[in-house]
């Protein structure tokens, strides 16, 4: 376990993210493969810690962005299949090969440079992505979805293990170009599926697979559901089960004082006491991905909410306390205190983006205390090189 020596840390609860799985696994049934999406450091939440939860709670595959996230797993002794979502470069077939993982394929060129480049013997499995309507990577036409199937097929040592595709509306209410995502899917995969025998087939990131759990297909790519976030503000109402939120953020004050009425605070003095006040300091900045367009907004001190007054530093941003607190009063950002909570939906909220974001920006110095089972479990500095 490595030791961190700063009062400002991460907290995540693997327990929420074992009974999110879980409950994942049961709203899909168990003939569905639940693929647990761990990319970017399993959103800010810790890559191996998350994936060896999930697959503890039922996940059978994994899936990150690229090839050196899937090498952080498999040095920290996940053995799981990893599928890598994004592209991949031809020159690294042979250590796709070595250490298992498997890659998405969606242009012809690929696969052809990967047919004469790639003479290894061991089998790269291969999953092949169609663009339904994200617009982002994809194979697009008929031709060329069966062209890249020709050419894997062809080829001893590729294997098309998949077929997907990713909606872009499927958090959104309005059905409409969800509908239209599916009916392409569904035309493209009609005129290969009765030649070619594909074992998984999916489409479902976790809005698709929390509102459309019967036309999810035999697996399902979940990540922020996982987490215990909603994909939307707008499905909170709609959810076929309650999430738990597994990710929250705490500091200590470092200095207290009093100010008299009349004296400014922090960088540009954009905030000036109106009153007698009790500043409070909390050893956290715009370099832990505690951005500057957080001032103003309210945290937990004591049980109560607390305003970010004055501009966020880099290392520190203050407080106005609503009474004098001691040094080392537990300051939370993200979470609860008392029965009071701040979700990262309302840091999300506050600056004007998506949940999804709020996690990943906690930067990695930031260290993660993970619990399971009730205590903690393990911690990980990441400016640690012993990790
Ligand atoms: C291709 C792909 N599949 C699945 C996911 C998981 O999406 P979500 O976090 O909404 O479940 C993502 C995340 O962005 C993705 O890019």
């Amino acid at each position: 376990m490595s030791s961190f020596h700063r009062d400002t840390w991460v907290e995540v609860d693997l327990d929420c993210i074992y009974e999110n799985v879980q409950a994942i696994q049961e709203h899909v049934t168990q003939d569905v493969t639940v693929i647990a999406v761990v990319k970017a450091n399993a959103y800010g939440h810790g890559d191996a810690q998350v994936a060896n939860v999930a697959l503890e709670a039922g996940a059978k595959y994994l899936a990150v962005s690229f090839l050196d996230e899937a090498m952080s797993l498999r040095q920290q002794g996940i053995t799981a299949p990893i599928l890598v979502l994004g592209a991949s470069r031809v020159s690294d077939l042979p250590l796709a090969a070595k250490e298992d993982i498997t890659l998405t394929v969606f242009q012809k060129e690929w696969v052809e440079e990967a047919t004469s480049a790639y003479q290894g013997s061991k089998e790269v499995k291969l999953h092949l992505k169609l663009d339904t309507g994200m617009g982002r990577i994809g194979a697009r036409s008929k031709e060329e979805v069966a062209q890249i199937l020709e050419l894997i097929e062809k080829a001893s040592n590729l294997q098309t293990e998949g077929i997907y595709t990713h909606f872009a509306t499927a958090d959104e209410l309005q059905s409409d170009y969800v509908e239209r995502q599916f009916e392409r899917f569904h035309t493209l995969l009609n005129q290969i599926t009765n030649k070619y025998r594909i074992p998984m087939i999916h489409c479902g990131n976790s809005a698709t697979t929390l509102r459309f759990p019967k036309r999810i297909f035999n697996a399902v790519r979940v990540g922020i559901a996982m987490y215990g976030l909603t994909p939307s503000p707008e499905m909170e109402p709609e959810l076929p089960f309650p999430l738990k939120e597994a990710f929250s953020l705490h500091t200590k004050l470092v200095h207290v004082k009093r100010l008299s009425i009349g004296e400014s605070v922090s960088y540009g003095a954009t905030y000036t006491t109106k009153e007698e006040e009790w500043i409070g300091t909390v050893p956290v900045g715009y370099a832990d991905g505690w951005i500057r367009k957080l001032q103003g907004m309210n945290i937990l001190v004591d049980g109560k909410l607390a305003p970010i007054v004055g501009r966020i530093c880099m290392d520190q941003f203050m407080i106005k306390l609503p009474h004098e607190l001691p040094i080392g009063t537990k300051v939370t950002l993200i979470g609860e205190q008392d029965g009071k909570k701040i979700s990262s939906n309302d840091v999300a909220a506050k600056l004007d983006t998506i949940n999804y974001e709020v996690p990943c920006m906690i930067s990695y110095r930031v260290p993660r205390m993970f619990w399971r089972n009730g205590s903690i479990m393990e911690v990980r500095n990441y400016l640690q090189t012993n990790h």
